[in-house]
This record gives structure tokens, sequence and C-alpha cells, in this order.
């Protein structure tokens, strides 16, 4: 189900339900704008996240909001706005065991040839949590003074944001092994919570990228894609396209992981299925990345 699921008491929203017409109406312009779909379960969701946006700019007729967005006024902005109302931004450091297992024995197994700087990807990281696992898992399986660098993306600028305050609290990393804890994280008497340490900080960073939009991104020569619930959100021929760009970014020798079942019965000619049971992974034998 792709996009936040309605609960009786979560999504309640203010005003009666949109007419059908109107709720078709704002479906297709959302897919068209964004790939999400919003399914007729989700119209609850759709209804809070304008209303919520609606208030927040002192609108108060959808049909003028909707107005404001075909005109394209904000439209970067305002579009990432009511898609943060639109989906989820439920992370957590490791969330997928398994996957990070497997990533770990990778990069054990493919220690860097050259001088080049192992390059790792989180697309989706939401609030950072996932890159900042692959860092660790990185930095623990290269060994201390590897050079590697780890880019977060997501098109949440507020994501983002408390992505790069780098800030977590206690319970988000009560689960880490305690060495984890104490090497990678310090108590934070300003923020409260704690933050990731500078060193381990200062080897990713973040940006704000639009996956429909990825053909115009010019990362390229990567060794580590992490792509995990996020494809959730698009149609299956969406999901394919969305893989074939990441695809063209591997290095030679570079992995993809994807959640399990995310995208079912997609392949790649330069790619070989890697990974067993609840690792869904591929791994580029050919060299590229113009296909
Ligand atoms: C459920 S979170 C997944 C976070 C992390 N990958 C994980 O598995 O824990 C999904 C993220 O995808 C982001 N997202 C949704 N649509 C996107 C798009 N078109 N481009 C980039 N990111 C998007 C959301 O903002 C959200 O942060």
């Amino acid at each position: 189900m792709p996009v936040k699921q309605p609960c009786s008491t979560t999504a309640r929203a203010a005003h009666p339900p949109l007419p059908a017409a109107d709720f078709a109406r704002w479906q297709a312009l959302i897919e068209q704008q964004t790939g999400v779909v919003i399914s007729a379960q989700s119209q609850g969701f759709l209804q809070l996240a304008l209303e919520e946006r609606m208030r927040e700019l002192g609108i108060f007729d959808p049909s003028h909001y909707y107005q404001r967005l075909i005109q394209g006024q904000g439209s970067a902005f305002e579009w990432s706005k009511l898609l943060a109302g639109l989906t989820v931004q439920e992370t957590a450091f490791f969330r997928d065991p398994a996957g990070f297992d497997f990533l770990s024995h990778y990069l054990k197994q493919h220690p860097q040839q050259d001088e080049r700087a192992l390059m790792l990807w989180s697309v989706g990281c939401a609030s950072g949590e996932e890159a900042y696992s692959l860092a660790i898992t990185a930095s623990e399986a290269l060994g201390k003074g590897a050079a590697f660098g780890v880019l977060g993306s997501d098109i949440n600028e507020s994501a983002l944001a408390k992505a790069r305050a780098a800030c977590y609290s206690a319970k988000r990393i009560a689960h880490l092994p305690g060495e984890f804890r104490q090497r990678y994280f310090s108590p934070s008497a300003e923020h409260g919570g704690f933050v990731v340490n500078a060193e381990l900080a200062a080897k990713v960073c973040f940006t704000r990228l639009n996956v429909l939009a990825l053909a115009d991104e010019p990362f390229f020569n990567l060794d580590v894609i992490v792509c995990q619930n996020l494809l959730i959100y698009f149609r299956r021929e969406r999901r394919f396209e969305i893989l074939d760009q990441l695809a063209r970014r591997l290095s030679l020798g570079g992995v993809l992981l994807i959640g399990t079942s995310e995208a079912t019965g997609w392949q790649h000619p330069a790619l070989a299925p890697a990974g067993a049971g609840a690792v869904q992974a591929f791994i580029r034998k050919q060299p590229g990345g113009a296909e």
C-alpha cells in the first residue's frame, strides 16, 4: 500500500470528504507530479495533508490550493511540503539488519582496489538513520582510516534538516550494540539526546533529490546504493524506471540493496542478483553506466 494508511483516529479530516470527482483530480495531479499513488483508502490522509498545508498557507478552499499548485506557485518547495504530508518518514538505525549484515560482508570481501574513496548512497534517507548506519557499517568493515563517503538523499527538506543535525534520542539508538553507541555517539547537553561523532558525521552528507528526476542527477560510480521503503509509493513501472536509473549509477562490482518484494520481477542486463532470503541485492557485473 503506497501512501500513509488511514487509521480511524488519525485520518479524520475537519472538512467533509472531497467529492469523488475532486478526489480523482487530486489523485491524477499528485501521481502526475510526484509519481505517488493515492489509493481510495488513503483519501482521508490526502484530505488531512491538504488541510494541514492549506491551514499553513491561509487557504480555505481546496480548489484554490489546487489552482496554486497547477499554476506552479512555489513549485518544488510546495510539492515537497505536500508530499511530506502524504508519505511516511518512518526509519531506524539498522532497520533491515539482514541487509546491513549482507553489506558488511560485501565490504569486507571487496576491499578498495584503487585510491578512490568508496561511495555509498542512501536513497530516500528520511531523517538520516540509514545513511549513518551505512557509515557505521563501512567504518566497521573497512577499518580505521578507511576512505569512504556516504550520501543521503530525500525529497523532504525537514527530514533532511534532522539528518544534518545528526542528533537522536536515547530511545532511537537504544537497540544499537553498546560498542557502536560508545564509538559513534556522544551525549549532547545542548540538544539533549545523542549526536553522531564528528569523525563519522564528516563522512556523511545530505542533499535534496526527487527520485523521479534521477536522470538529471550527476551521481555515478557508487559502490553501494541502498533504496528501501521508498519504491512502495510508486507504481510497478515507475519502480522499475527508478531502479534502472540507480543501476546506471553503480560502479563495476557495486551493489544495489532494495527491500524484499518492493520490485518483484525487476532485472537488469548488467546486474546479477545477489543476496538470498530476506536480502534482495544486485551486483554490477559489466562496466557501463550509459545503458
Ligand atoms: C519510509 S521512509 C524510508 C526511509 C529509509 N530508507 C528506511 O528504509 O528506513 C521513505 C522516504 O522516502 C522519501 N520520498 C518519498 N517520495 C520521494 C521522492 N519522490 N524522492 C525522494 N524521496 C522520496 C520520503 O520523504 C521518506 O523520507
